[in-house]
């Protein structure tokens, strides 16, 4: 099923065509900007007007005599306002049926796209030689966020945990191993912190220059394949993977093992990707190291930055490897799109991984190449999220003070509960509440990190959604409303009109965030859709309603959990049915 918007602007679109003799006229109709213009607008008249030099608002007139001959039963009345707007007013019965056809007939709630394409997502994507650490935290939930709204729309996705696997801090942490003990049956045991491991090995190698060396011929090892290296660092990677994915459960984020595909993965292809920059002559040489200069890329004094492809050691860097993933994404995975969830600090990066990767033709012009970029999250100062003393906080302490504070505050609230529930409640809402603050924020803008509005039950966070959610579900249950055996059939307040076109409108906030990737979109809308929940609840009784209008509300009720639900479900956050 199209969206109502979707829908509305095919049907104003041809009318204008027709009108305009234009065969491709877009009436670019959104939804309503303000409650007094209608439920939509059409704003692309004027453009279209001026395109014809004539006067939009004449146009507008007869684009609106044009679709009154069709007697759309969706539409309510189109009206002319100002300079040559549309507004679109439809009409309740419609709005009704359609729901009834969504609930019963088990259409669902969220169209899917037309075209479905396939599309790559590279989020998480840790370095593996030490533990997941805040700064990890928007990619993998945005990205996850991302996919699950993707595949929703139908399209096929394909995850790449493009996890740093390979390069010179291996080669550290195995001469470390060795140092402290000889034995890699104890393995396990040291990493069990693999934090406090790595920084061991990184103030050795800091501070003492043989040992420096002794990495780095532990590299040169590793790297051609020496079979002793090459287990231990099997074995490092293996154990660092097990703190990943203790996190991703946590997180409940769709990463699994078959989505891993690390850096190491693109070694033999290196040699390839240099030669083939060669053969088109895109390489310099610039101090002993191959470079690509594009024109496009330049310092701030004009001196031309380049593209490092090889180091002058023979070395391959963090370039070259995702020139490889370009192209085998491109040719191998055959996507439309792939998009690249890392932070905004890595731009440049990207910029010039695309452009040459296009250059060389490494990716043809049907696949869109994507930096899906994010900000970075901010301690109360203002400055990147850090402890007390300006350490690194592992992603995994985080979590469990956020799940703390919840439990803290559920037994505040409750301390009647049983313990156990307390418990299961503080690690759902917790966890939800760092998601969504996370989530609801603008992902390319910085945001300072706050355990005090995340957790409040006011205001648009995580448990104030899964609360109105509960609400109703405890409604619901009292009234034993199963499933989808009640009707939509009475929208006699403003209060219920504007609860179930928002409900119907969560497809065409799905469609926005499938095309620009920004989850705070969703976000916005799911609190908005509490509050009207929540005015609704207020102006129309459901308890002492009677008959069809007690039905009817109910129905609408039940609407809104599910469409609750799904939007939360989007965002990675599972609802409970008690709080
Ligand atoms: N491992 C990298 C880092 O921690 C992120 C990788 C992102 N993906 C990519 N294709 N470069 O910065």
């Amino acid at each position: 099923m199209q969206t109502i918007k979707q829908y509305l602007n095919q049907l104003v679109s041809q009318a204008l065509g027709k009108v305009a003799d234009i065969s491709a006229a877009n009436a670019n109709v959104i939804t309503a900007s303000r409650p007094e213009f209608g439920d939509y607008q059409a704003n692309g008249i004027m453009a279209i007007a001026k395109q014809m030099k004539t006067n939009p608002r004449e146009l507008a007139i007869r684009v609106v005599a044009e679709l009154d001959t069709v007697n759309e039963p969706l539409v309510a009345s189109f009206k002319i306002a100002g300079p040559g707007f549309i507004n679109i007013n439809l009409n309740s019965k419609a709005l009704c049926e359609r729901a009834n056809l969504i609930r019963q007939e088990n259409n669902p709630l969220i169209s899917t796209a037309e075209q479905p394409s396939t599309i790559v997502i590279d989020f998480s994507s840790p370095n593996l030689a030490k533990e997941m650490h805040v700064g990890h935290l928007r990619g993998t939930i945005i990205g996850d966020c991302l996919a699950r709204v993707l595949e929703t729309k139908g399209h096929r996705i394909i995850r790449q945990n493009h996890v740093g696997d390979w390069g010179t801090q291996f080669g550290m942490l195995i001469a470390y191993l060795q140092e402290v003990s000889a034995d890699t049956e104890e393995l396990p045991t040291r990493l069990a912190d693999l934090e406090t491991f790595y920084r061991a090995a990184k103030e050795r190698f800091d501070s003492d220059p043989s040992f420096a060396e002794s990495a780095r011929q532990s590299v040169v090892k590793l790297q051609s394949g020496d079979s002793v290296y090459l287990d231990i660092w099997k074995q490092f990677i293996e154990e660092s993977l097990s703190h990943c994915e203790a996190i991703y459960s946590r997180l409940n984020v769709t990463l699994s093992r078959s989505d891993l595909c690390a850096e190491s993965f693109y070694n033999k292809e290196l040699e390839d990707i240099v030669n083939k920059l060669d053969n088109i002559s895109l390489i310099t040489v610039s101090d002993g190291a191959k470079c690509v200069f594009l024109p496009e890329f330049s310092g701030k004094d004009g001196t031309p930055l380049p593209t490092i492809i090889q180091k002058s050691d023979g070395g391959y860097l963090y370039a070259t490897t995702d020139l490889a993933a370009a192209r085998y994404r491109y040719q191998k995975l055959e996507a439309d799109r792939a998009l690249y969830v890392v932070d905004a600090r890595q731009s440049l990066h990207f910029q010039q991984v695309f452009a040459v990767a296009r250059k060389a033709e490494f990716v043809g012009p049907s696949l869109s190449l994507e930096h899906i970029a994010y900000g970075t999250m901010m301690g109360a100062d203002g400055k990147p999220f850090k402890t007390r003393s300006g350490g690194i906080v592992k992603l995994k302490e985080l979590l469990d003070e956020g799940v703390k504070r919840a439990f803290d505050l559920v037994t505040e609230k409750n301390p009647q509960l049983d313990e156990t529930l307390r418990r299961q409640i503080a690690e759902r809402t917790g966890i939800a509440a760092i998601k969504y603050a996370d989530l609801s924020k603008n992902r390319t803008s910085d945001y300072i990190f706050e355990w005090s509005s995340m957790l409040s039950f006011d205001g648009n966070t995580a448990p104030y959604l899964m609360y109105a959610y509960a609400r109703i579900r405890s409604i619901l249950n009292k009234h034993e409303v199963k499933d989808n055996n009640y009707s939509i059939t009475l929208l006699s307040s403003n209060e219920e009109r504007n609860l179930l076109l928002k409900i119907l409108q969560l497809s065409e906030i799905v469609d926005a965030v499938a095309a620009d990737c920004y989850p705070n979109q969703l976000c916005n809308y799911l609190y908005e859709l509490a509050g009207i929940f929540m005015r609704f609840y207020e102006a129309c009784p459901i308890l002492q309603a009677e008959g069809e209008v007690k039905i009817s509300r109910l129905a609408l009720a039940a609407f809104t959990a599910e469409a609750l639900a799904q939007g939360l479900d989007l965002l990675g956050i599972e609802p409970l049915e008690q709080m």
